[in-house]
């Protein structure tokens, strides 16, 4: 038996403590006496805490600094490494620049702004001219309140971080689009006449008799590793390859553009950019784990579910005179999402 006391009702109350007995109101305790902080009487405290919200805005400040250094000094190369080492160095100068602000602005709060409680009556909700003039007046007096008004370089600090701060998206931004506004290269990918199907990653060539129907393969172009910019030009030509038995194609983007049953798209969702990497054998969808857009491999890569618009371009494929699946030419479409073809 457990020896817990459940609620029986008001029947368990007190003698003279039943529902009945509550009063209708309960008279307004009013606000508790104002306790001034030892910063407010005390000028040599006050005076310490505003040093602490001067470091923390400093903080802010070396935060944003250290990330724009990071940013310049740090580029990212071929390899992962980098990158990896970049993000480090950026995401911590982003973190000591935003927790910076944030930490600043709550001590200042906490320990520098007036503290006193203040009553605000209601009234009704109308914007009559003198209302407004007390909306003003409040948020004039908040401004003298929050004492930014007398402490000329607390004014500088904040306003000196706070307008840094954007540097942080801003530069990134502008840098990477760098000079190069050349946005025709986004139509093209590195594939052409001849170029074999390697595997991703490890750009073994594929033997179009290794692909086995019901089989799908993840593919990168041949000499992929050997471009400037190798993860750039992996996002635009990533590619799957599946074979089908060729009676079951209803349908083809390119008419001679698949071999033997073996067909490849591209693997880049032409709803924003996520790779189509899941396939249903039985059914030969292939599947965006996104937001579920369902491409139908038998019919062109036609979009059958899903927010995508259109189907997955298709690559044209043939063998070279050693069994290697190789590409006919480039796309004959931008990959991706949908917003490049607008420049066509
Ligand atoms: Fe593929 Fe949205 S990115 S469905």
């Amino acid at each position: 038996m457990s020896s817990v006391d459940h609620y029986t009702g008001p029947a368990n109350l007190p003698e003279g403590h039943g529902p009945q007995e509550l009063p209708e109101r309960f008279e307004n305790p009013g606000l508790p006496e104002h306790k001034p902080r030892m910063g407010d009487v005390d000028p040599k405290v006050d005076k310490r805490r505003e040093r602490i919200v001067l470091a923390l805005f400093g903080f802010s400040t070396l935060g944003t600094i250290g990330f724009l250094v990071a940013y310049f000094a740090l580029p990212t190369g071929k390899d992962v490494e980098t990158i990896h080492r970049s993000n480090l160095w950026l995401g911590l100068g982003l973190a000591a620049s935003l927790l910076g602000i944030g930490l600043a602005a709550i001590q200042w709060a906490k320990s520098i702004m007036n503290n006193e409680e203040k009553v605000e009556e209601r009234h009704p909700m109308a914007s009559r001219p003198e209302v407004r003039e007390g909306a003003i007046k409040n948020l004039t007096d908040g401004a003298k309140d929050s004492g930014i008004s007398r402490r000329g370089l607390l004014k500088s600090a904040v306003v000196g971080s706070i307008l840094l701060f954007p540097l942080t998206i801003a530069v990134p931004l502008i840098g990477e689009i760098g000079g190069d506004w050349n946005v025709s290269k986004l139509k093209h990918t590195m594939w052409k006449k001849g170029l074999r199907l390697t595997q991703d990653p490890s750009g073994r060539p594929i033997k179009a008799s290794d692909v086995t129907i019901g089989s799908v393969w993840h593919v990168i172009p041949d000499g992929l590793d050997k471009t400037a910019q190798p993860l750039n030009e992996k996002a635009k030509a990533v590619v799957l390859v599946v074979r089908l038995d060729p009676r079951d194609i209803k349908s083809e983007q390119i008419p001679g553009a698949s071999y033997e049953g073996i067909l490849a798209f591209s693997k880049i969702c032409t709803h924003v950019g996520c790779p189509v990497a899941l396939y249903e054998q039985q059914t030969h969808h292939l599947l965006c784990p996104c937001h579920q857009s369902t491409f139908d491999v038998t019919n062109g890569a036609k979009v059958v579910f899903g927010p995508a618009k259109r189907p997955l371009p298709q690559l044209p494929i043939t063998v070279d005179d050693q069994g290697y699946l190789v590409a006919q030419s480039d796309f004959d479409q931008p990959v991706g999402p949908s917003f490049w073809e607008r420049l066509r």
